[in-house]
């Protein structure tokens, strides 16, 4: 028998040379902290670039009493946590931080992931079978779209924030068990999702809510409570919470947050839980310190939300079309991938670090300079950059 098989090495250099012509390839790239001045500064091969580009909201994560807490809990349980959580790899560390988190959050329990990638799979795939229904908005991050695949379920994307959308997809399969999953603060556009409607919605319908407050956390909310604090959603409005711990809270990790039939569920079955090393437990000795700091110091959000509203305003001001967010990310659409990056380019000799985000991450004509503000931005330096906007976008 003659065996003919596609070689796949050759077939991802024939995808690597379609994006490349495209203006579509990914390039990992190094780029330093620059440690002799702090803030929000990198070094890109020895030129200092203001960071435009980090999700460091809140300026936590090269914070001196993180720093010393993540060194504290190393140097008495170690580095890494040796095992899975359910295989003797769960610490007292662990434990603390999903104490934490649910009481800050007002949750019943909380589990720990090691990602929010991998905790957007759990969830979806230990809780939809084959004949489910997933309801999503087109715009959600790419972890919840493949978890619903990985779950094997229907899935079924509306339009951006369309709740009629969402509720004709529901109406379509009444007999299908389902879950509708929405971004909370959406990752590329920095929009709000329709939180109250979309949870009014899902009791209407007997679906499970679902919200990824990856980028709403620590942000919004009175006590950076997120999204859901910010709308004043509980456990009862929202049964499933996910957040991550990598964006505002300045750590690394992610985290379920529900009731606790809800965890005690996923314990059995999330399997990006259950096979898999468990965080580190000094990460979670320092992501304690960090809810502290992120809980307790509303100065921290107010210098944001002034950087935000001067950012907006002065953006307004310059002629420049900044989508409607009233969050720390600040997109402002270029349209083609080549402009995108065009774009990108001069601002990074103009001293910047504002990544061009394109295709597939975007929809097609929708590549944009992705710009997030942080705490630890100046008024000077968000002035700066708007002024060098103006010049590059003109
Ligand atoms: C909305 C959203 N959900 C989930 C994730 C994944 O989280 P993590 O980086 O912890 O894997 C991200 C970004 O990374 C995100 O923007």
């Amino acid at each position: 028998m003659t065996v003919i098989r596609a070689d796949l090495l050759e077939r991802l250099a024939a995808r690597q040379r379609e994006r490349a012509a495209a203006q579509l390839l990914r390039r990992l790239h190094v780029l330093d902290v620059d440690v002799a001045t702090g803030g929000a500064w990198v070094v890109d091969d020895g030129h200092r670039l203001l960071d435009f580009a980090s999700n460091d909201y809140l300026g936590l994560a090269r914070h001196p009493a993180l720093i010393e807490a993540l060194g504290r809990a190393a140097r008495v349980v170690g580095v890494g946590a040796g095992a899975a959580h359910l295989l003797g790899g769960h610490r007292d560390e662990h434990a603390r931080l999903e104490h934490g988190l649910a009481q800050w959050l007002g949750r019943e329990r909380v589990l720990l992931f090691s990602t929010g990638y991998m905790a957007n799979l759990g969830v979806l795939a230990g809780l939809l079978a084959r004949g489910d229904l997933c309801v999503q908005d087109r715009l959600n991050h790419a972890s919840l779209i493949d978890g619903a695949q990985l779950a094997g379920c229907t899935l079924r994307r509306y339009r951006h924030a369309d709740v009629e959308g969402a509720a004709r997809q529901l109406d379509a399969q009444p007999q299908a068990a389902a879950l509708l999953a929405s971004d909370g603060v959406f990752s590329m556009d920095g929009d709000i999702a329709p939180l109250r409607e979309l949870a009014a919605l899902c009791r209407a319908q007997a679906a499970l809510c679902m919200i990824d407050d990856a980028h709403g956390l620590g942000v919004l909310g009175a006590d950076g409570g997120g999204s859901l604090a910010w709308a004043g959603l509980g456990q009862r409005e929202v049964p499933v919470l996910m957040g991550t711990l990598g964006k505002a809270l300045g750590t690394f990790g992610a985290f379920v947050a529900g009731s606790a039939e809800l965890i005690d569920g996923l314990v059995q079955q999330a399997r990006s839980f259950i096979y898999t090393t468990a965080l580190p437990p000094a990460l979670a000795a320092a992501t304690c310190v960090a809810i502290d700091l992120a809980r307790g110091d509303a100065e921290r959000r107010s210098t944001l939300a002034a950087r935000i509203e001067q950012f907006r305003a002065g953006a307004r001001a310059r002629g420049l079309a900044v989508l409607a967010s009233p969050t720390a990310i600040q997109p402002l659409r270029v349209g083609s991938s080549e402009a995108a990056l065009g774009a990108a380019a001069r601002l990074r000799e103009a001293g910047f670090h504002v990544p061009a985000v394109r295709p597939p991450t975007v929809p097609r004509d929708q590549a944009r300079l992705r710009v997030t503000l942080s705490a630890l931005h100046t008024q000077a330096q968000v002035e700066q950059l708007l002024d060098t906007l103006r010049k590059v976008l003109a």
